[in-house]
């Protein structure tokens, strides 16, 4: 049941607003992925190879209630081989299907490999996307859970391969590293289609709604570099979840979204009945001039007869950081929401916990033998035939750590752990030190899969490490990722009790040595 084809046409229907459907009785959900390459969908009008799934941009929606199961029969039609990696999805006890290239061996080109998961008490908002090589870049992204999805991301006109030769051979040749690094995207699509009035759009992105009515909103940045501040032209949105929790209700003019992070906002219709713009506008980008990176799709008033017209709603300054900051600060755990929560993960209190280790990951950029490459503490991933031969951090798992990422480049960040929700206690300037723990909001951090890391700053995270198998810790920066930025925690238990870790599935896929 429950696959339903993306958007067909310009018009995406609404649906009315269900609060977190509590799934009261797991059921098993079967889809058939054909992955293929095409050069006709076009999503701005040049030609370009996306990665289309059932012929589809965004990929389909991977419709799930709370723990139910599901299987996702990839069959690969490309010429190159895939793995699709599940964004936010805890995969309890069960790295085997995590899709990274560190535990899973990726599916061959003419072969199809069977993904298992179960969203195993998970609220929130989630997608896919293929995790090896420049792929994420050609698309095949796609929602898991909807109302009204928008995937939004920022989109490179260069053939994806093309892109991934350019970051590597820019950087060889310019002197200043972090210059080269940061290759500016060349437009932000939402749900795949170009900006309303943008010269190259084909088509854009339209919800009609109907005066009075709320509707629910997902937002996911589903895109390879920038952060970007979502709003809608006269409307306000109600926060209401993460990745990973129910938030308090706070009302907001907009939103910044970070690479890889979802939310879902209450948006009511309660406006004249015309026309409004949505925008996603790009951070940290000076967009005046002639470079124009804006998202625009259109909120319609089902009896509007009046197009959007005029200026795009301006937003903060995208170069505030404060307002960022301020605003993620003030994100916080629902605890009144009777809703199913992260489990058991999300169930905790952390004001008291005993953390068993501190781990400080700080990110830069380096050359290694000639060769550019993002580090953390120095040391850059390197994808290798044979996956499991990584890190080996922490033998018996089943305590608290803090993870403290330290950004020491111009640009942002963020950071992406499978298998867990982790508390996100604090964000800071400058230096993290010791003293820097007094400012942990410990009372009601949210709980969520991707953290963002300003420039020249710090984020600080508690994850319980009680899930048991190897997890990839990464850059959900699509380049920083590429060249190294990522690696894996083992959590371990020498039991084999596969009530611990569940044992190897068994269409284990072998490659490597
Ligand atoms: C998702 O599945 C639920 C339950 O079967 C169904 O009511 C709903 O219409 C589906 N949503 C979409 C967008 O297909
Ligand atoms: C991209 O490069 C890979 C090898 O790295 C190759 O197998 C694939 O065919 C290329 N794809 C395109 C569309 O050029
Ligand atoms: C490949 O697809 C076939 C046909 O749907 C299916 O029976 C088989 O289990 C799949 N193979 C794997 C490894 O998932
Ligand atoms: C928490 O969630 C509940 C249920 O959704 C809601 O009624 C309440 O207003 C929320 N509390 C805050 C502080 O947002
Ligand atoms: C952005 O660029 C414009 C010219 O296109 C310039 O006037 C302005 O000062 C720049 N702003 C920032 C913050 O760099
Ligand atoms: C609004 O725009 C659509 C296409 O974007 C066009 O077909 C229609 O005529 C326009 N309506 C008005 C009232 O300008
Ligand atoms: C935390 O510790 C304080 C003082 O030791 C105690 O009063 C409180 O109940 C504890 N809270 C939790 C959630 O354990
Ligand atoms: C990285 O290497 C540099 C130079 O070798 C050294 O000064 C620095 O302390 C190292 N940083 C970390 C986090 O290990
Ligand atoms: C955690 O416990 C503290 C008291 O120790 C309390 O003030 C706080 O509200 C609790 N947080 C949550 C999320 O329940």
């Amino acid at each position: 049941m429950a696959f339903t084809g993306y958007h067909m046409g310009r018009v995406a229907f609404a649906t009315l607003v269900a609060i977190f459907v509590a799934g009261a009785n797991a059921i098993d959900i079967f889809l058939e992925w054909n992955v293929a390459l095409d050069n006709t969908i076009q999503p701005v009008c040049l030609k370009q190879p996306v990665i289309t799934i059932n012929g589809k941009f965004p990929g389909p929606l991977i419709n799930t209630t709370t723990n139910d199961f599901v299987h996702v029969n990839v069959f690969n039609n490309m010429e190159e081989p895939l793995r699709f990696t599940w964004n936010g999805i805890q995969q309890r006890l069960n790295s085997w299907h995590d899709g990274v290239s560190g535990t899973n061996c990726p599916i061959l080109p003419g072969k199809n490999w069977t993904y298992v998961f179960q969203t195993k008490d998970q609220i929130g908002s989630f997608f896919y996307f293929p995790s090896i090589n420049f792929h994420k870049a050609a698309g095949s992204f796609g929602p898991i859970q909807a109302e009204f999805d928008l995937l939004i991301g920022d989109w490179i006109f260069d053939s994806y391969n093309v892109s991934a030769l350019k970051i590597y051979s820019w950087s060889l040749i310019m002197e200043d590293k972090q210059m080269a690094f940061q290759a500016i995207p060349d437009i932000i699509l939402i749900n795949g289609k170009g900006p309303y009035g943008h010269p190259l759009s084909k088509s854009y992105e339209f919800y009609s709604v109907t005066k009075g009515k709320t509707y629910r909103f997902r937002i996911s940045n589903v895109g390879t570099a920038l952060s970007f501040n979502f709003r809608i032209q006269n409307h306000q949105m109600v926060i209401v979840g993460t990745e990973g929790s129910c938030t308090n209700q706070i009302t907001l003019d907009s939103l910044d979204v970070h690479v890889g992070q979802s939310y879902s906002v209450l948006v009511t219709a309660d406006q004249n009945e015309v026309d409004y713009y949505i925008v996603a506008t790009p951070k940290l980008i000076n967009n005046t001039g002639s470079r124009n990176l804006d998202g625009v799709a259109v909120l319609h008033y089902s009896n509007s007869i009046t197009n959007v017209s005029g200026p795009l709603p301006t937003g903060p300054d995208p170069f505030d950081l404060e307002f960022s900051v301020n605003q993620a600060k003030s994100i916080r755990w629902n605890m009144t929401a009777g809703a199913a929560r992260p489990n058991p993960q999300g169930t905790f209190n952390v004001t008291n916990v005993t953390l068993s280790q501190t781990f400080i990951l700080q990110n830069s950029v380096a050359e290694i033998q000639g060769h550019p490459r993002y580090v953390v503490n120095n040391v850059s991933y390197l994808t290798t035939n044979t996956p499991l031969k990584l890190a080996d951090y922490l033998n018996n798992g089943l305590g608290w750590i803090e993870l403290v990422f330290k950004n020491h480049l111009d640009f942002m960040d963020s950071w992406h752990f499978d298998g867990f929700g982790f508390y996100v206690v604090g964000f800071g300037n400058g230096e993290w030190t010791e003293e820097s723990c007094k400012t942990y909001n410990l009372l009601d951090p949210v709980v969520r899969s991707t953290v963002q890391l300003y420039p020249g700053g710090w984020s600080a995270v508690y994850a319980f490490l009680d899930n048991q198998g190897m997890w990839n810790l990464r850059s959900q920066n699509l380049k920083n990722w590429y060249l190294g930025q990522e690696l894996y925690l083992r959590v371990h238990d020498d039991d084999p009790n596969p009530a611990k870790e569940r044992p190897p599935p068994q269409n284990l896929l072998r490659c490597g040595n």
